[in-house]
């Protein structure tokens, strides 16, 4: 047996995990592959109830118990300062050392594609995000809060096996997917000390893999040519800020970041899924959301499982409803987040 932690979270997190569970159970069924779900209701209203984040012996448990976490997404207005965001979804990202951000970037249809002349094929790459590192560590400090002198500090660490794992991790997952180029991106020519970090890892890791081409980009220009050349990535690896705002431009190029899916892997032991998108409390409970991308992030999971059969039947089937307009209004459709899931289901048989 294969058992899932289901963490749906806040907002839309709950609407579109409660499709995608859907999904996942038909697939089981069908394919016989011995999922069990368990589901967990970290959150905000959790927060607020019972003043727990992330529970105690949380990590422990599942890191022990099960094969994988599938997530759906968190925030909310009630609690501004993110706490509980910062307990449970960078305390499960770092705690469980899911080093790996694996970030698909892949056109369904051309006409999902906001810039012109693109083809499906055009749109294809993976985004590698360093992901327990970096501007994430929560560093700084505040001095003379509130007064007019007031001092904010945040500081960036990158460590020499940070950097040099996720830099890796990008050329084995170049190979392991037939990929022929890795691009680094980083701010070197700025930011000095972490640059030159990435800057020498790269370098000295780039000649074990003689089969795969590499170049670098400044970040800013990365995002430029994100939208007018996206065919020239394959592979692109970078921090952990970087990663996270150049995978919603990324998002964009898909169809939105309704359509986008994400894993946080860790080589080692569980790893987590999640759609790219947050819980957008305007939109959340009222039947909007697309849930495509955490179908997606579901099949993505499946394949981190081995099960590839299932996981190619949600693509096919979510490609299926795509071409034939059964999505939300996000996406240019007319559905609701449970009739695309009806769909889907119905493609699934
Ligand atoms: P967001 O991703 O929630 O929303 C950004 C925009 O995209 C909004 O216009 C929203 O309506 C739209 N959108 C996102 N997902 C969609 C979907 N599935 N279907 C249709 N439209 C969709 O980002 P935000 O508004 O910046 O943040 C809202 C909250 O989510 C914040 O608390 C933020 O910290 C949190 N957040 C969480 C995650 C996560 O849990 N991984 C990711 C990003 C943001
Ligand atoms: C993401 C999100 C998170 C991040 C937030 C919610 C902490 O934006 O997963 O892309 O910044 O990593
Ligand atoms: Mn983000």
């Amino acid at each position: 047996m294969k058992p899932i932690a289901v963490i749906p979270g806040d907002g839309i997190g709950v609407d579109v995990t409660r499709e995608s569970m859907r999904v996942l159970k038909r697939v089981n069924e069908k394919f016989g592959s011995g999922l069990e779900f368990v589901d967990f209701d970290w959150g905000a209203d959790k927060y607020l109830k019972e003043g727990v984040t992330l529970p105690g012996g949380a990590l422990e448990m599942l890191q022990k118990d099960f094969s994988a976490i599938l997530f759906g997404a968190i925030g909310d207005p009630r609690v501004p300062d993110n706490r509980h965001a910062a307990d449970i979804l960078l305390g499960m990202r770092f705690g469980l050392d899911l080093y790996a951000n694996v970030r698909p970037v892949r056109l369904m249809h051309e006409k999902l594609c906001p810039l012109k002349n693109v083809r499906v094929d055009d749109v294809n790459f993976t985004v590698l995000r360093e992901n327990t590192e970096g501007a994430y560590v929560n560093a700084g400090g505040v001095f003379k809060k509130g007064t007019a002198d007031e001092i904010a500090t945040q500081e960036e660490i990158h460590t020499r096996k940070g950097v040099e794992r996720i830099i890796v991790y990008a050329f084995e997952h170049a190979r392991a997917n037939a990929r022929t180029k890795v691009c680094m991106s980083d701010k070197s020519n700025v930011m000095r000390y972490a640059g030159d970090l990435w800057q020498r890892c790269f370098k000295e890791v780039s000649p074990r893999y003689p089969d795969v081409k590499t170049n670098h980009l400044y970040v800013d220009a990365l995002t430029l040519l994100m939208v007018l050349k996206p065919a020239s990535f394959e592979v692109i690896v970078t921090n952990n800020m970087f990663g996270d705002i150049v995978t919603d431009l990324a998002a964009a190029l898909q169809g939105g970041l309704g359509m986008a899916a994400s894993g946080n892997i860790s080589p080692n032991g569980v790893s987590l899924f999640e759609p790219v998108h947050g819980s957008s409390p305007p939109i959340a409970g009222k039947n909007i959301a697309n849930p495509m991308g955490s179908i997606l992030t579901a099949a993505m999971m499946l394949d981190h499982l081995g099960l590839t059969e299932p996981a190619r039947a949600i693509e096919t089937a979510v490609a299926a409803c795509v071409a034939a307009d059964q999505t939300t209004v996000d996406i240019g459709g007319k559905l609701g987040t449970k009739e695309v899931a009806d769909a889907i289901l119905e493609q699934l048989g």
